[in-house]
């Protein structure tokens, strides 16, 4: 189950899921209707008018009896029509704030709370979120993004704390936060200015390093944090 399938990094790993011959199906999930893919045998659009919790309860009892065996979070927020990333703290707006902690750090641990009771207990299954490296506290030399590296850093320890409570209840689900590298979508295009180019990622590209992080994952990976090239990246 893919969350955020019409985004570049949803959208290419729905068709990637899609493309594995082992999944019975991929339940594409996004706002937007009419997304096409091909291999539509496979995939399963569904259209949610928003990722409220109500949305997500609704959706998760819907399907009840499916098994998901992985559910990849692509979910997520730097900019749009009225919100840009803040260069300084007096750019520092509450509403803005708001909106992206809502999008990056809120909709996917309801996600997590809806879904993860759906996920088997009796084999290995993979919830994913996907993060950035910029949410590491560790890691951030060059300041600005308030909002987006702190709503990052906010999923970071849902989803480490996540992992915790999930040793108990369900120890074959591995928790993982992943950081995709630049990635050419519409999050990152107002920003890839000084990106090179061998550093910019089709989304394509992306989801294979991603999907081979994934599949490389063991149970003592849960509550981890790795980017497209299975290093782990401090908090
Ligand atoms: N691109 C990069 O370089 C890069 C780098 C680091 C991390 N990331 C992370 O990778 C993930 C995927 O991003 P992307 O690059 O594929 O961007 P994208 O093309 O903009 O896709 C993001 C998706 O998130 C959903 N979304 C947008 N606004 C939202 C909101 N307010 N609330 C909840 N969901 C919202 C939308 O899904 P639906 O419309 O389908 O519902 C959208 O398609 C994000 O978490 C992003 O932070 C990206």
């Amino acid at each position: 189950m893919v969350f955020g399938a019409s985004g570049g990094i949803g959208s290419a790993m729905v068709k990637l899921l899609a493309s594995q011959g082992k999944f019975q199906s991929v339940y594409a999930i996004s706002r937007k209707s009419g997304l096409a893919f091909e291999n539509s045998d496979v995939i399963k659009p569904v259209k949610l008018p928003d990722y409220s919790e109500t949305t997500l309860k609704q959706l998760s009892v819907q399907i009840s009896q499916v098994d998901l065996d992985l559910v990849f979070i692509a979910t997520g927020l730097l900019h749009n029509d009225h919100i840009q990333p803040e260069k300084r703290l007096s750019k520092i707006n509450a509403d803005a704030l708001a909106e992206l902690f809502n999008a990056n750090s809120i909709v996917p641990i309801l996600i997590a709370k809806h879904f993860s009771p759906l996920m088997p207990k009796n084999g290995l299954s993979v919830l994913a979120a996907v993060s950035a490296r910029v949410g590491s506290i560790d890691d951030n030399r060059l300041g600005g993004w308030y909002s987006y590296r702190a709503s990052k850093a906010a999923l970071n320890m849902f989803f480490k704390t996540l992992a915790i409570e999930l040793k108990r209840t369900n120890p074959n689900l591995i928790v993982s936060l992943l950081h995709p590298g630049t990635t050419d979508t519409n999050l990152s295009k107002p920003f890839q200015g000084n990106v090179p180019d061998e550093k910019l990622f089709d989304p394509e590209k992306t989801s294979r390093y991603l999907y081979n992080v994934i599949c490389h994952l063991n149970k003592s990976d849960s509550g981890s944090f790795k980017d497209w090239d299975n290093k782990t990246i401090p908090w």
